[in-house]
């Protein structure tokens, strides 16, 4: 978080009075809930514009936010009457979000991370405060570009918070203060093991691009692999602990049974040993194969201690607990990034910038798969400054996306050894 130099409503309200003006960009399971923690927040909060690709998803979304049942769950709060959402501000297609964030004074950003970059750039362009999912690219290039903005954003003092929610959880940020009871980290270690997730099967009819776009886990330039869309979190973790960035990684992937042709390109298991400036190691593993260990997790090791985040607490090398955080007492920390956020941005206060932790954590997770699909080591500063850009030439329906099936209707999939990845 930032020191809050104040700054007149003026640079944060396109209206007379204190209504803050909503754009939802990407209106699928995340997106609707981000909205609905952002109208929920304590602020006079307005939906104004939703933006998809695709316009059953964005009436499915608003469905939902407009649900009178939503009120048995909100305290009561009745939030259809935040929600001034008419057909003319309901936009479709892979351009839907230049007409949406215009509208707003603050833009969430819920699409697959692959599109997250050039959102975010013309969000901040816009002069736009904003909500972004992580991850917050899937390629170097896309990291890139959301650092430039990030810079961008600073210096229009536009308040940016990533849904890294760890941050805004109190479990986590009392671990934090206290870090120094462990003293200096010499070791990590990071989970994110469950069964998977959802697959979108292929339907009579659609475009490869239209496909991939609602299948879109397992297509690397749309998803990151799920090293970069869910282990994310954890390596997060780590990076904010260590207050740093790993400067090399090595490990090791593949798939064992994410094999059919609705399973795209990515994997089902990645280990990677993160290296940081200190020498100290990030052993980091995410795993999706039902019937095994589930955990998802982050544990530091230091000369004095452990931080145990999963059970909140910190103990000696005895085991002795120094510290433990009551869970019970534990936050919502999807609803408290929405609390803060808009709170700082109705006084007038610049206080986050969460962009350029989001790029730096998002780099991490793909450097992890750089070193996973190749089999090498590699190298923060040669993977970020990679020209590997995923992304397709053209966003169109009709247009062929950057991966091809082969005849059989399979997708070609990172061999180590093999596959070289852009530098
Ligand atoms: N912080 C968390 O704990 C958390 C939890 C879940 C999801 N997420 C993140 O939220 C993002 C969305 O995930 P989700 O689970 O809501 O997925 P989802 O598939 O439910 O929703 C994605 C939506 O984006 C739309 N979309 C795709 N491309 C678009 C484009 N170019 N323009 C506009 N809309 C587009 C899709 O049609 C869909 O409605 C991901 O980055 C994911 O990692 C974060």
């Amino acid at each position: 978080m930032l020191a809050a130099p104040f700054l007149s409503k003026a640079n944060y309200f396109s209206g007379a009075d204190d209504t803050i003006k909503i754009a939802l960009i990407g209106c699928g399971g995340r997106g609707t809930g981000a909205a609905m923690q952002a109208l929920l927040s304590k602020q006079n909060v307005k939906l104004v514009a939703m933006a998809d690709a695709f316009r059953d998803n964005l009436d499915r979304s608003y469905k939902r936010l407009t649900d009178p049942e939503n009120a048995k769950n909100n305290g009561g709060v009745d939030l259809a009457s935040r929600i001034d959402v008419p057909e003319e501000r309901k936009f479709s297609g892979f351009d839907a979000y230049q007409k949406a964030i215009p509208l707003a004074d603050v833009v969430i950003l819920a699409t697959p991370p692959g599109f997250r970059p050039i959102h975010f750039e013309e969000a901040i362009k816009q002069s736009k405060h904003v909500f972004m999912e992580k991850p917050v690219a899937t390629d170097p290039t896309g990291v890139r570009r959301v650092l430039a903005a990030a810079e961008t954003a600073k210096q229009k003092k536009l308040n940016v918070v990533v849904g890294l929610q760890r941050h805004y959880q109190n479990s986590y940020r009392e671990l934090f203060k206290r870090k120094k009871l462990i003293g200096d980290i010499t070791s990590a270690q990071a989970w994110w093991n469950n069964d998977g997730v959802w697959v979108r099967k292929r339907m009579y009819g659609q475009t490869e691009m239209e496909y991939q776009m609602r299948n879109w886990y397992y297509f690397v330039w749309l998803c990151g692999d799920h090293i970069c869309e869910q282990h994310i979190h954890n390596m997060d973790v780590i990076n904010w602990f260590k207050e740093g960035y790993p400067v090399k990684a090595q490990g090791m992937g593949g798939r064992q049974v994410r094999k059919g042709k609705d399973h795209g390109e990515i994997f089902d298991h990645h280990y990677v040993e993160f290296t940081y400036a200190d020498g100290s190691v990030l052993n980091s593993q995410c795993r999706h194969i039902p019937g095994t260990m589930s955990k998802v997790d982050e544990l530091l090791i230091g000369t004095k201690g452990k931080i145990q985040c999963g059970d909140a607490n910190i103990v000696d090398p005895k085991g002795k607990v120094l510290f433990q955080f009551d869970t019970k007492t534990d936050n919502n920390p999807y609803q408290t990034e929405h609390d803060e956020l808009f709170a700082a941005i109705a006084k007038g206060e610049y206080k986050f910038a969460d962009a350029e932790n989001g790029a730096k954590s998002t780099m991490t997770a793909i450097l992890g798969r750089m070193a996973t699909y190749t089999g090498q080591v590699v190298e923060w500063d040669k993977a970020l400054a990679s020209p590997l850009n995923l992304q397709p030439q053209t966003y169109d329906f009709n247009a062929a996306p950057p991966v091809l099936p082969n005849d059989e209707g399979y997708y070609p999939v990172s061999i180590p050894g093999v596959t070289k990845y852009g530098f």
